[in-house]
Formats: C-alpha cells, sequence, structure tokens
C-alpha cells in the first residue's frame, strides 16, 4: 500500500466519498448468520445490510436460482413479458391481500416510495394543491420526493429549496394530531408501522386501526411503508398484518430479492389504471436476473418458515432484553418486533457497538443513543445466546 494508503480500508475511504464512515473491519464473505472477515475471524452479523439479508448470506438455493438466471436471461425491457418475472408478481399478488394485485417493480426503497408518491398523486388529478401527511421521526428515502416525506434535519436541511412545501408531519402515534393536519387537499397518509431509521418504534395497535377508518372515511390513500418490516422482519410476512388492516398501497424492498436490488410498490388494479402508460417507468425495474432472486427469496422464506423463526426468536430476545432492562439502569427502553428490535440508552452507544464488535457481534445505531438488532431472520437458538450474551457483557 502507499503512503497515502496505509490499508485497503483507509484506500476504499477515500475513493468512496466521504458519505460513509467506514468500519475497520474488512469483510470477506458471509455464510448464513455469520460473516468473516480477513484473518478468518467470524462474527455473528445483526445488521444483515440493514435489514436486507433476511434468507441469510450465500444461501445455496439462492445461489443456484441467480446462477441459473444469469446463464439464461440478466436483461429485458419489462415491455417484453418472461416467465420469471410473472412467477415473481403473481406470488406478490398471493401474498397479499386480493385488493393489493399490481405490482410495480423498482431497484430500491426510495424508488418504491416514489412511485407510491406518484399514484397518489396520478389518482387525484383534479386537486389543485395536493398534500400529503407523514409522521415526525419517519424515514423514507433519499431521493427528493421520498425526503420530503422523510423527518430528520440531518437528511432534509441542505436540501430544503428543493423539498415540496406539501407534506405535513403528524406525531407518530397520536390520531388527533393527525386529524388537526386532515383537510380536503390531503390525499394520502405514508406510515413505517414500525419506525426503523429512527430507532425501531412499533405504530399503537389503536392508532393504525383508527388512521385506517379516517383514511376510508376521508377517501384518502392509506400507503405503508413495508421497505424494512417486509418479508417476515417483524415475525409477520409484513407489518401491516399485526395490526387486521390493508393497506391501500404498500413500498418493498430491501430484503426483497436478498441483496439484488430491488423494490415494489404493490397496488390495487383500480389505482394503478389512474396512472396512464409511461407516467411511470424505470429501465432495470423487473429484470429477470433480480425477479430470479426474488423468487428464490420467497421461497426459502416459506421452506425454512423464516416468519415463524423471526417470530420464535425475536419474542426470545426481546422478553430476555426487557429483563435486563430492569436490571440495568443505562437501558431507557427496549422495543420491537419480531427480528426489527431496539434498544435506547441513556448514554451514546458508540463504544458499546465497538465492544460489541470486539466480541464477535456486529450492532447496527440508530441516531447516538440507540442500538438495532437486526440479524438474518434464520439466526439460531445458539447464536441468539451468543448475542445475548454479547447484550449483557456491553458494560463489563
Ligand atoms: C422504511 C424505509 N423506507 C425507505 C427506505 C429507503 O430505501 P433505499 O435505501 O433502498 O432507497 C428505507 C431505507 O432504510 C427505509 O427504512
Amino acid at each position: 500500500m502507499s503512503k497515502k494508503f496505509p490499508d485497503l480500508i483507509s484506500a476504499e475511504q477515500y475513493f468512496h466519498s466521504k458519505l460513509f464512515q467506514k468500519k475497520d473491519v474488512r469483510i470477506v464473505r458471509g455464510k448464513g448468520a455469520l460473516l468473516y472477515d480477513e484473518n478468518g475471524n467470524e462474527y455473528i452479523d445483526c445488521e444483515a445490510g440493514h435489514a436486507v439479508v433476511n434468507i441469510g448470506h450465500s444461501h445455496p438455493k439462492y445461489i443456484e436460482a441467480v446462477k441459473q438466471q444469469l446463464e439464461k436471461l440478466v436483461m429485458i425491457s419489462p415491455s417484453y413479458p418472461v416467465d420469471v418475472r410473472y412467477k415473481l408478481l403473481k406470488r406478490l399478488a398471493e401474498i397479499t391481500p386480493p385488493s393489493l394485485n399490481q405490482t410495480f417493480l423498482s431497484n430500491s426503497g426510495t424508488e418504491a416510495v416514489e412511485a407510491a408518491i406518484k399514484l397518489a398523486l396520478a389518482a387525484n388529478r383534479d386537486k389543485k394543491k395536493p398534500e400529503i401527511i407523514a409522521f415526525k421521526r419517519a424515514f423514507h428515502g433519499r431521493t427528493l420526493g421520498s425526503l420530503a416525506m422523510t423527518h430528520n434535519m440531518k437528511y432534509r436541511k441542505p436540501f430544503l429549496p428543493w423539498l415540496t412545501q406539501n407534506v405535513k408531519f403528524a406525531s407518530f402515534g397520536d390520531i388527533q394530531s393527525v386529524k388537526e393536519l386532515l383537510n380536503k387537499n390531503t390525499i394520502a397518509i405514508f406510515i413505517e408501522l414500525v419506525q426503523g431509521e429512527a430507532g425501531v418504534y412499533p405504530a399503537p395497535y389503536d392508532f393504525v386501526k383508527e388512521l385506517r377508518e379516517l383514511c376510508t372515511e376521508n377517501d384518502i390513500l392509506l400507503v405503508v411503508d413495508e421497505v424494512q418490516t417486509g418479508f417476515g422482519r417483524t415475525g409477520k410476512m409484513f407489518g401491516f398484518e399485526h395490526y387486521g388492516i390493508i393497506p391501500d398501497a404498500m413500498c418493498l424492498a430491501k430484503a426483497i430479492a436478498g441483496g439484488f436490488p430491488m423494490g415494489a410498490m404493490i397496488s390495487s388494479e383500480e389505482l394503478f389504471e389512474r396512472m396512464l402508460v409511461g407516467e411511470h417507468n424505470t429501465t432495470y425495474g423487473g429484470n429477470p436476473l433480480g425477479c430470479a432472486a426474488a423468487n428464490a427469496v420467497l421461497d426459502i422464506i416459506k421452506e425454512e418458515k423464516l416468519v415463524e423463526n423471526a417470530a420464535r426468536q425475536g419474542k426470545k430476545i426481546l422478553s430476555n432484553l426487557h429483563q435486563l432492562a430492569e436490571e440495568e439502569r443505562l437501558i431507557r427502553e427496549v422495543r420491537g418486533k419480531g427480528l426489527m428490535i431496539g434498544v435506547e440508552y441513556r448514554i451514546k452507544v458508540k463504544d458499546l457497538i465497538r465492544k460489541a464488535q470486539e466480541m464477535k457481534v456486529f450492532l447496527l445505531n440508530a441516531g447516538l443513543t440507540i442500538i438495532r438488532i437486526l440479524p438474518p431472520l434464520i439466526i439460531n437458538d445458539s447464536q441468539v445466546s451468543k448475542v445475548l450474551e454479547v447484550m449483557h457483557n456491553l458494560f463489563l
């Protein structure tokens, strides 16, 4: 290595722009819920690429499915019907409520959210100044439409001149605050049923029920952003299943294709009909390789009962950490659903995460004081025990 770059980590830090702060570990491969560094050290991965690798790393069935498709057909425009895409679209329709029967395939979560914003706007062409209600603490992405609904100033500030003023932020969990913002221009409410990036805040049950009723009564769209909660993460296939509601549209990404970049916006035929051909599209959306990856993910989730495992392991971790919180004064709160877990501390968590890494567990922060635990859904009993042991030993 040169003088300027004593090692590969600092070299990558330089060439990769300054938008990322690099960790001081070089991961070379993954297997299941485990990651391995260049020296052969083994870590339990409780980040899962930010809730992406739900089926675990390097799953043999996933590799085989992607390989086979790679040899057949990687890319063809969405105008050409292909079996592998049809199979995925049909399956998405089957695992969602009957009213959510059509899908737009994108390449990321933010694009799925952008598509839902455009769907809501296209369905309300008559409104002169259409408004959307989003929530305080919400994270919906970083492109300019989704960023307008992302609440944290840390992400918004330099871009405010280009962000629409037509998004109003209600307090999460407070139906009265939603009612106060609702007016004749409101076209949609966007919600994460478990706010993820903010630090894992599950929405209260009654609040979501009331939100659904409010949207129906006022003829506005309820859009659930399941980019992070989707595909078993919360112990149900989708987060809305915890609440017994059916949204008008949902946004998916992250785990959908096991790490292959893909997003999806699912809604009804009736709403999609309000958008005209060409009013929305993307070159790579629905490419056969991504569809093969997503089909493999759905197979693995079903065959290996990963939703059930997420519910079971999540319950175990949560109950253990709730107990720990009773003994450990520095823990302010433990929250979560399934394997989407947040532990809020009374101190900054940077050093705790570092210590966990030394004990061979990767944890993820949310802001300064929250640790997130988001392992692959295939995590097993002994790996969960090890993660809990590390969580108990963070202050030793
Ligand atoms: C709830 C939610 N929506 C949207 C996004 C944006 O997804 P992407 O990073 O794939 O654009 C994220 C990413 O963390 C998210 O958590």
